[in-house]
């Protein structure tokens, strides 16, 4: 295992540490989350120079395979693993960080001030592959077999696809009418063990949890963003939001919240890249969550719950969750009520001086419908950042004039059911029930035009004279 890493407890009254090569998902002393972390005075410290070098020349060296990846390209900042030959990897995270200028005009920023990190592009359409190549790679070097997660439906597409690749086996927790079709369908594709059951996503992680720890001989591997190798992976994304901007640091990073992977993984890289001398300052983070599945927001903006070194006031949350306020918005991804990585994410907004708003269904579709608009694409949850975005822009919070990164967590095919409900007010699922529901569409609709297989009927939909029809 490399030398020069190591887990450790995050909370700082127990700072446990532990091999690299032990499979743990908490702390097995105090039950708090765990880091990897690096002896960085011992390992070489790369210039940018070097990243840049392995994007001109994929595939043409003898680290072709890795270079080719939108990860493993900035190996030298997650350097957990042994030798190359641990590495697992399928060309994920060659995604591009696009210049949105025209979504920019619509929600008030200056132009070429919106940069959209556009994940969707990933081999199973979401930001999941940045993590899962991470743990993936741990999982082969402790020799696992049997990979399990629970999921709103993005990871356990990624997980099927990965473990499809290494021959693993692969089992996915979601639950029951909680799945967008397209992610859903990708488990199912991927060959994935499919275990529907009756319960939201906070339900599944209880019950993947409780059987990786508990019952040891299924010897599950678990990989919920609970395991730290996946974060590892996670913040590759902002490596390449860097490289986009030749390494300037913008002002804010915006991504939506759900299980709150995302964000900690953010705020640890950046926290790293500063203590490397990689970067001279860290840009500010905000995290937007949907009203109908909001604990942060309610912690963190509502009640004043604050990192504080560690010692956070967690009977806040713990009073939070007694209520069970089910999830519930239309961005199925984010519908999560208890999130594992909460510690972190408050960690994170600590030292990225973040915050965290709300946005409400309607105007997450309206901003989905946006993004679509100008040809990028995504699917609601991920629209929650240009929405958060536009929200903290009226609210002065962020300046017309600032640099703003929106990342788009997933691809809009994923879930092309919200994406036709919006447009048509057509509800497909209820319609595949035989009980079709019609809504009035969205404020922004592109409504089809039902029109007869007439030529003059269809000249004049399109704004032609229908007399001018031979
Ligand atoms: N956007 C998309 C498209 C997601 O799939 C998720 C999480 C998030 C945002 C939230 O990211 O959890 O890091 O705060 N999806 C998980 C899943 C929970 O199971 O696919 P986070």
């Amino acid at each position: 295992m490399s030398q020069h890493a190591h887990q450790q407890c995050i909370n700082p009254d127990c700072q446990a540490t532990f091999d690299i090569g032990r499979v743990l998902v908490a702390c097995p002393d105090c039950g708090a989350l765990l880091d990897i972390l690096y002896d960085w005075d011992r390992l070489p410290v790369p210039a940018w120079s070097t990243f840049e070098q392995r994007w001109s020349t994929t595939g043409v060296n003898d680290d072709g395979r890795l270079d080719f990846s939108g990860v493993w390209r900035f190996r030298e900042l997650l350097p957990f693993y042994r030798t190359a030959d641990d590495i697992v990897t399928i060309g994920e995270g060659r995604t591009q960080l696009q210049d949105a200028h025209q979504v920019a005009a619509e929600i008030g920023l200056k132009r070429g001030q919106l940069h959209l990190q556009y994940e969707g592009l990933n081999p199973s359409g979401s930001f999941k592959d940045n993590g899962m190549a991470a743990a993936f790679t741990h999982a082969r070097m402790v020799g696992a077999t049997k990979v399990a997660c629970a999921s709103t439906g993005n990871t356990s597409a990624a997980l099927a696809l990965f473990a499809g690749l290494s021959g693993l086996s692969a089992i996915v927790f979601i639950g029951s009418g909680k799945i967008a079709y397209g992610k859903l369908s990708q488990a199912l594709d991927y060959g994935a063990t499919t275990i529907q059951i009756q319960g939201d996503f906070d339900a599944c992680l209880r019950r993947v949890q409780q059987i990786a720890a508990d019952v040891p001989d299924l010897g599950i591997y678990l990989m919920n963003s609970v395991n730290p190798f996946r974060l590892e992976g996670q913040k590759a994304i902002m490596y390449r939001v860097l490289q986009a901007l030749e390494w300037q640091v913008p002002d804010w990073i915006v991504v939506p919240g759900g299980n709150l992977g995302n964000s900690s993984a953010f705020g640890k890289a950046f926290t790293e890249l500063h203590q490397l001398g990689l970067i001279d300052r860290i840009p500010r983070l905000a995290i937007i969550q949907a009203t109908g599945a909001n604990p942060l927001y309610e912690l963190h903006t509502e009640q004043g719950v604050r990192w504080n070194d560690g010692h956070w006031d967690s009977a806040k949350r713990d009073a939070l969750y007694d209520r069970n306020i089910p999830a519930n918005t239309v961005a199925s991804a984010i519908e999560i009520g208890r999130p594992v990585n909460l510690p972190k994410a408050l960690r994170a907004l600590h030292v990225m001086d973040g915050i965290v708003r709300q946005v409400d269904d309607p105007t997450i579709l309206e901003h989905k419908a946006l993004v679509g608009r100008y040809g990028f694409g995504c699917e609601p949850a991920s629209a929650a950042s240009v929405a958060g975005t536009r929200l903290l822009i009226e609210q002065g919070v962020i300046d017309r004039d600032a640099r703003v990164v929106c990342v788009l967590t997933g691809h809009q095919l994923k879930d092309p059911d919200a994406t036709v409900k919006y447009h048509t007010g057509i509800d497909m699922k209820a319609a595949q029930d035989h009980a079709p529901v019609s809504d009035p569409a969205g404020r922004i609709a592109n409504q089809p035009v039902r029109v007869d297989d007439d030529l003059a009927s269809i000249v004049a939909a399109l704004g032609g004279d229908p007399a001018l029809v031979s």
